[in-house]
């Protein structure tokens, strides 16, 4: 194993120390990680945040036993890689995500030192120089979400519904439908005047407002009521998945990410009408999960990682040719009370629009 000798022993992480803690979170001294032999330990330049981290604080669901490090996307440089890794070298700039259910590389950085994480090296790419280590980390989770949601699935031509389209997960998605998978019309929604407008700059065709407008019947108005080929769903919001089964065509695909209808909440199970109404339709119905890949970790197969790892490279490959690119929405610093305000407030649904980036380390990052 290539080491770098002047990486420490241990540093000052941000996350939680009880089980269920919840927001806010607090820094705790862990020890630096050391790669196993198919992972690299990355010096994180930046990160984002995601709603998955405000979850993990609050309900602890992946089982772990805290002190947990959260910060799970991540840029930065290499400082060491294990035996087993060739596709990244120590030195390299890379993009990574780390495991869902280990640590991540949030550094209470206001005490001047610097985060650590390591990742596997199917979840890390090399970063184009012309992409900034911000942006970089602001695509993993996200860009992955997207892609397992889309990819393979979006046929050209077709007519696709992604509620949400100025969210983290619904932007990209919007983006890769209209601009790569070359979907012949993009429809999307939102509440916020700021996520309207952003999935409009995504390239959606049509946006609308969730709250006001009658989706159904104005999705019906646009297909001449034959429903649209594909939703993709990654609003976490039973009264979407509800509304967005009902948009889908006869025969159509109703894709949602995470756990799916009637389980949102994840504490208890709800009886949900979407696999009736899908039924009805004969819609076929796909869980997308990448979550499900490290609670369940048979379901990480090799196929699964080959997807994945091509999901890592295209997500660097579409951003620095500008067909997928992040919208950062806003730029926090890694402290402590940045990162559970900034959790607080995407809990809230308050958030910036597109991503939060989180600026770990502000000479690597280039953001000084
Ligand atoms: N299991 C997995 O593999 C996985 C992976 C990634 C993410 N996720 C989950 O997916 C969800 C989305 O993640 P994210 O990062 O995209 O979150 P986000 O940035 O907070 O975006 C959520 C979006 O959903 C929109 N929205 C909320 N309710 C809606 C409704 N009823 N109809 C249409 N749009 C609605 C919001 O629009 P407005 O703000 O305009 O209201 C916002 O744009 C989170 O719950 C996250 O935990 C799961």
């Amino acid at each position: 194993m290539k080491q770098n000798h002047t990486t420490p022993e241990t540093f000052l992480g941000v996350g939680y120390t009880r089980d269920r803690a919840g927001l806010p979170l607090e820094a705790v001294r862990v020890p630096v990680p050391r790669p196993a032999a198919d992972q690299v330990l990355v010096r994180v330049a930046a990160s984002s945040l995601n709603p998955l981290e405000y979850k993990l604080a609050d309900l602890n669901f992946m089982g772990r036993t805290p002190p947990v490090v959260l910060g799970l996307d991540l840029s930065g440089v290499v400082v060491a890689a294990g035996p087993g890794v060739d596709r990244v070298a120590a030195g390299d700039a890379v993009a990574a995500m780390a495991d869902l259910n280990g640590d991540g590389g949030w550094v209470a950085a206001d005490g001047g030192e610097a985060g650590y994480a390591v990742a596997r090296q199917f979840l890390t790419v090399r970063k184009p120089p012309s992409l900034s280590f911000r942006d970089a980390a602001v695509l993993p989770m996200a860009f992955l979400s997207a892609f397992a949601g889309l990819y393979g699935a979006v046929r050209a031509g077709d007519t696709v519904y992604i509620p949400g389209g100025g969210g983290g997960v619904g932007h990209l998605a919007v983006q890769m439908a209209a601009r790569v998978l070359a979907a012949g019309m993009v429809i999307s929604s939102g509440s916020r005047p700021e996520s309207i407008a952003l999935a409009r700059r995504c390239g959606a065709h049509h946006v609308f407002d969730y709250r006001r407008d009658d989706l159904s019947a104005e999705i019906a108005k646009l297909t001449g009521g034959r429903g649209v080929d594909l939703v993709f769903d990654a609003t976490y919001s039973e009264r979407s998945f509800v509304e967005t089964s009902k948009t889908v065509r006869r025969g159509g695909r109703w894709a949602v990410l995470g756990v799916g209808p009637g389980r949102t909440t994840r504490l208890a199970e709800t009886h949900s009408p979407v696999a009736a109404v899908l039924a009805e339709r004969g819609a076929t119905y796909v869980n997308v999960n990448l979550l499900r890949y490290f609670s369940e970790p048979a379901t990480l197969d090799g196929e699964a990682r080959d997807f994945l790892r091509r999901g890592m490279d295209l997500a660097m490959e579409w951003a620095a040719r500008g067909l997928v690119v992040p919208h950062v929405g806003r730029t926090i610093d890694s402290t402590v009370a940045a990162i559970s305000e900034g959790l607080k407030s995407l809990k809230a649904g308050g958030a910036a629009p597109g991503k939060v980036a989180v600026i770990v380390d502000r000479d690597l990052a280039g953001e000084g």
